[in-house]
C-alpha cells in the first residue's frame, strides 16, 4: 500500500495526556490509517520526524476569528502556531446570524466592520467560511450580544419576552444548522443588562439541541465567585456542558484568589460538565471599558478611532499629556483597544495548570498592535510553561489544547492520534520552540513549529504555507458528551 502521507520517526503524543511513544504514522486521504513501526510503508509524501513531538493539531477554543477566517483564509496567526481548529463566536460576538447597516455595537467591532457583518443566517455564514477555503478548520458558536444586535432596540434594558422569543428563534435555527452552541459576554455593557432570565430560555434551546454554552462571566473582579455560581446555575438549569471564558482573578484587589474560583470549579464539576479556558499571559485584552480603568494597573492602547496616533501609548502618559484625569482620556479615546495587565502570574498559571482549563487564546486578529497571544499562545505554554517552568508535563499541556479541547466542544474525530481520527497534526521541536510575539512586537510567528497538517493536507513545512488551504467549517451534528465528571478528568492527569 501507498500511503499519501507518512510521518516517519515521531515522538507521538496522542492527546490523551499520555506519555510519548515512538512511531511512524500514516495518512490516507484526510484520516489517519496507520500508526506503529512501518520500515517498509512507501508514500506519495515521507517525512521525517527525526524524533520531534508529533501532536494532534491544536484546537483554539476561544477566538474572535469570526470575520477573519473568511478575509485572511491563511490564518497566519493560528496556522504558524500549529493550530489546526478554531472555535469563533466567543464573549457573546459572532459574525452570525448578524446583518448591520450602521454602527457596530461594542465590542462586536472586534470582529471587524458593518461590511463584514453580512451573514443572516448561520448557514449563510458557514458557506462563506467554505467558499473562502481557510487553512485551518472553523467551528462556531452564536453569541447572545450578536442576537441581542438583531431583535432589540436598546441594549441597555432586559429582552421583553417577545425579543427573548425571536432571539430564540435565530439560535434555535442556528443550532440546526451547525452552531456548536451559545457564547455570552455579560460583563459587556452591551450585554450586562440581560438578567439570568433572559439567558436562561436560550441556555435551554442549547441544551435541547445537545450544544455547549460559553460566557465571559458577568463579573471578572470582586464579584467573580458569584459570577460564577450564575454561569453554574445558568447551565445546570439549561442541562447543557458549561465552559467558562478566560477564567482569571481580574484587579490588582483580588490577586490570590485563583485557588477559590477553582475550587468552585471543582466542585461544580462534580454535579454537572463545567470546564474553562485560559491563556498564558497576565495582561487582557478588548476594547477600552471605563469599568476597568485605573491606576492600579498598567493599560496600554492598542488602537482609537479618533486618535490612532495614541496607540502603542499607555493611557497615564496620554491622561498626563492631556493633562486630564484618566476617565477622561479613557472617554476621548473611545472607541479603542486595550491591553490590561490586571492578573497575577501566580493566579494565571494555577488555572492554566488545572486539569479542568483548555488553552484559547483570546487572540484579536483586528487589532492592529495585539495581544501576543494571537501569534504566541500555544507555543507559549508548552515552550515556556511546560518544557522552562514545568507547569505540567508535556503530554498534559497537549491534552488541554487538543483531546479535552475537542470532546468540550464535539468536533469529532479531532483532538487524538489514532486510527480513523482526522490527520490534523502538529509536528514541534521541543528544544527550539518560542513563542517569540511580546508586548512590543505581537506580530511574530513562533519558531520550531516544523510542520502542519490539516485534513491530511500539509498546510505548513519549515516556514513555508501551502496554498492549498485543507480546512472546512466544522457543523455540530451530534450532542456534545456530557459524561465527563471531574473524577475522569483528575484521573487523566498525572
Ligand atoms: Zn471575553
Ligand atoms: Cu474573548
Amino acid at each position: 500500500m501507498v500511503y499519501d502521507l507518512l510521518i516517519r520517526n515521531a515522538n507521538v503524543l496522542d492527546g490523551s495526556g499520555a506519555a510519548h511513544f515512538r512511531a511512524d504514522v500514516a495518512i490516507q486521504g484526510e484520516r489517519i490509517c496507520a500508526i506503529g513501526t512501518m520500515p517498509y510503508a512507501t508514500a506519495t509524501t515521507i517525512i521525517d520526524a527525526e524524533e520531534r513531538y508529533l501532536a494532534p493539531g491544536f484546537i483554539d477554543v476561544h477566538t474572535h476569528d469570526d470575520t477573519n477566517v473568511i478575509r485572511a483564509p491563511e490564518m497566519l496567526p493560528k496556522l504558524t502556531q500549529g493550530v489546526t481548529t478554531v472555535v469563533v463566536g466567543n464573549c457573546g460576538i459572532s459574525a452570525s446570524p448578524v446583518t448591520l447597516t450602521s454602527e457596530v455595537p461594542d465590542p462586536m467591532n472586534l470582529l471587524g466592520n458593518v461590511e463584514d457583518f453580512r451573514y443572516p443566517s448561520f448557514a449563510a455564514y458557514a458557506n462563506a467560511v467554505d467558499a473562502a477555503q481557510p487553512s485551518i478548520n472553523v467551528a462556531a458558536l452564536v453569541g447572545h450580544t450578536s442576537l441581542r444586535s438583531q431583535v432589540m432596540d436598546s441594549f441597555a434594558r432586559p429582552a421583553s419576552a417577545e425579543e427573548v422569543a425571536k432571539m430564540e428563534a435565530l439560535l434555535r435555527q442556528a443550532l440546526e444548522e451547525g452552531a456548536l452552541g451559545l457564547s455570552s459576554g455579560l460583563a459587556y455593557r452591551n450585554a450586562i443588562s440581560a438578567p439570568t432570565t433572559e439567558m436562561a430560555p436560550l441556555v435551554a434551546a442549547v441544551g435541547e439541541s445537545g450544544g455547549v454554552y460559553t460566557t465571559h462571566l458577568r463579573d471578572e473582579f470582586a464579584g467573580l465567585l458569584e459570577a460564577m455560581d450564575e454561569a453554574f446555575t445558568t447551565a445546570r438549569d439549561g442541562q447543557v456542558p458549561l465552559v467558562i471564558s478566560h477564567l482569571k482573578c481580574a484587579g490588582a484587589g483580588n490577586w490570590g484568589g485563583a485557588g477559590k474560583a477553582l475550587s468552585k470549579l471543582e466542585a461544580a464539576a462534580q454535579h454537572q460538565h463545567a470546564h474553562c479556558d485560559c491563556y498564558p499571559y497576565t495582561a487582557g485584552s478588548s476594547t477600552l471599558d471605563l469599568g476597568q480603568v485605573t491606576d492600579e494597573i498598567e493599560i496600554t492602547i492598542t488602537w482609537s478611532t479618533p486618535h490612532p496616533e495614541q496607540a502603542r501609548r499607555p493611557l497615564k502618559e496620554i491622561a498626563a499629556e492631556w493633562n486630564v484625569p484618566l476617565l477622561d482620556a479613557a472617554r476621548k479615546l473611545q472607541p479603542a483597544g486595550a491591553v490590561y495587565h490586571n492578573m497575577s502570574e501566580a493566579d494565571m498559571q494555577q488555572v492554566l495548570a488545572h486539569p479542568l482549563s483548555m488553552v484559547g487564546s483570546d487572540g484579536l486578529p483586528n487589532d492592529p498592535h495585539p495581544h501576543p497571544r494571537l501569534w504566541g499562545a500555544f507555543p507559549r505554554v508548552l515552550a515556556h510553561y511546560s518544557r522552562d517552568l514545568k507547569l505540567m508535563p508535556l503530554a498534559e499541556a497537549v491534552r488541554k489544547m487538543t483531546s479535552l479541547s475537542a470532546a468540550n466542544f464535539g468536533l469529532t474525530d479531532r483532538g487524538e492520534i489514532r486510527i480513523g481520527a482526522y490527520a490534523d497534526l502538529t509536528l514541534f521541536d521541543l528544544a527550539v520552540l518560542e513563542d517569540t510575539a511580546n508586548y512590543e512586537t505581537p506580530i511574530a510567528a513562533a519558531k520550531g513549529i516544523d510542520l502542519v497538517v490539516v485534513n491530511g493536507k500539509i498546510a505548513y513545512h519549515q516556514g513555508a504555507i501551502s496554498d492549498q488551504r485543507a480546512g472546512r467549517m466544522l457543523r455540530r451534528t451530534e450532542r456534545i458528551s456530557h459524561t465527563t465528571s471531574f473524577t475522569s478528568n483528575k484521573e487523566q492527569t498525572p
